[in-house]
């Protein structure tokens, strides 16, 4: 089978690259930024078809949620248009779309878990961007199947929340952090599996549609800060904190507003997965143990 993976370097991408080479049988292909850049739209159709791919997945994104609100027009470029593009390379050429979006088209004001189905809303320029990706694909009608996710991070790629509050951990006594956004941490490990099986670990192929993935469990960015440090504590990690100050989103404001409860309901993609995904703290587990044998 070939794949083509676009967005390799990225935290997901460095961790799908792992899955993928680990299934037999299957030819990887990966174009990074400078191989592909998605604001050359008018190179995306040459790319695909040079290489044709069986399957096509897209971790590659505009992602520095608080800078698209400067830079809506390259956010939208990369998040809104070029996966249309990508879309309808991949119908021309009979291959299958796996694309990844977010909690954040949501507008975190629904106090339940997000269906598939409930109406999109972003309250930021990121989350507009990622809801113009989704539809221009769905509006390709290419054979897609789009996965929504949250609070993604991992070992690899350039920085994540996890990594932020050991590097504040290791240098300060205290870190505040805000406590009224919910939502459900998922490391790249659990999500690449997942998306591997999609790809290409299933005797039925999941029928195209939008999907929702996250590990389980619900946190806010505080809970999910103190576990970092007890779990970092745990494997003997460098820590000079005392103290975890819960505070709220309007003490710590930001250019882009955030959803306040962003938990995505799993249960559409569970079956074809085999059952929920692990806790999230499992993950975060997993990941520190894994970043500290990098170290
Ligand atoms: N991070 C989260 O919390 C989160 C939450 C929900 C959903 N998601 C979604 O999950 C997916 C993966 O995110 P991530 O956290 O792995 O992101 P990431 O670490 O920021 O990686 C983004 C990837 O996109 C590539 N990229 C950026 N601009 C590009 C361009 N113009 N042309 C080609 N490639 C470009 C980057 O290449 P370089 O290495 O060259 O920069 C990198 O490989 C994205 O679709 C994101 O929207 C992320």
């Amino acid at each position: 089978m070939r794949v083509l993976l676009i967005g390799g370097t990225g935290q997901l991408g460095e961790a799908l690259q792992r899955a993928l080479q680990a299934v037999p049988a299957l030819t990887l292909t990966v174009l990074t930024r400078q191989e592909l850049n998605l604001t050359q739209l008018g190179q995306v159709r040459s790319a695909i078809e040079r290489i044709k791919p069986e399957i096509i997945i897209n971790a590659a994104a505009y992602t520095a949620v608080d800078r698209a609100e400067a830079e809506r027009d390259l956010a939208m470029t990369i998040n809104g248009k070029a996966p249309g593009v990508v879309a309808a390379a991949a119908r021309d050429c009979d291959a299958r779309l796996i694309h990844i979006s977010t909690d954040y088209v949501f507008a975190g004001d629904k106090g339940s878990p997000y269906l598939e189905t409930d109406p999109t809303h972003p309250l930021n320029a990121y989350g507009e961007s990622k809801r113009a990706g989704e539809q221009a694909i769905l509006a390709a009608e290419a054979d897609a199947v789009i996965v929504r996710t949250a609070w993604v991070y991992g070992a690899g790629g350039k920085g994540n929340f996890v990594k932020t509050m050991l590097r504040l951990g290791a240098e300060r006594p205290e870190v505040r952090v805000v406590a009224d956004q919910i939502g459900t941490p998922t490391w790249t490990g659990d999500l690449a599996r997942a998306i591997t099986t999609i790809a290409c670990g299933m005797d039925t192929p999941i029928p195209a549609g939008i999907y929702h993935y996250t590990n389980s469990g619900v946190a806010s960015w505080y809970d999910f800060a103190i576990a970092i440090f007890e779990e970092a504590a745990a494997l003997g990690m460098p820590l000079r904190l005392q103290r975890v100050v819960p505070i709220t989103t309007s003490e710590y404001p930001t250019p882009a507003r955030r959803p306040a409860y962003s938990v995505l309901a799993w249960g559409k993609i569970t079956p074809y997965l085999g059952g929920p995904a692990p806790h999230w703290r499992q993950g975060l587990r997993t990941m520190l143990g894994e970043l500290q044998n990098l170290r």
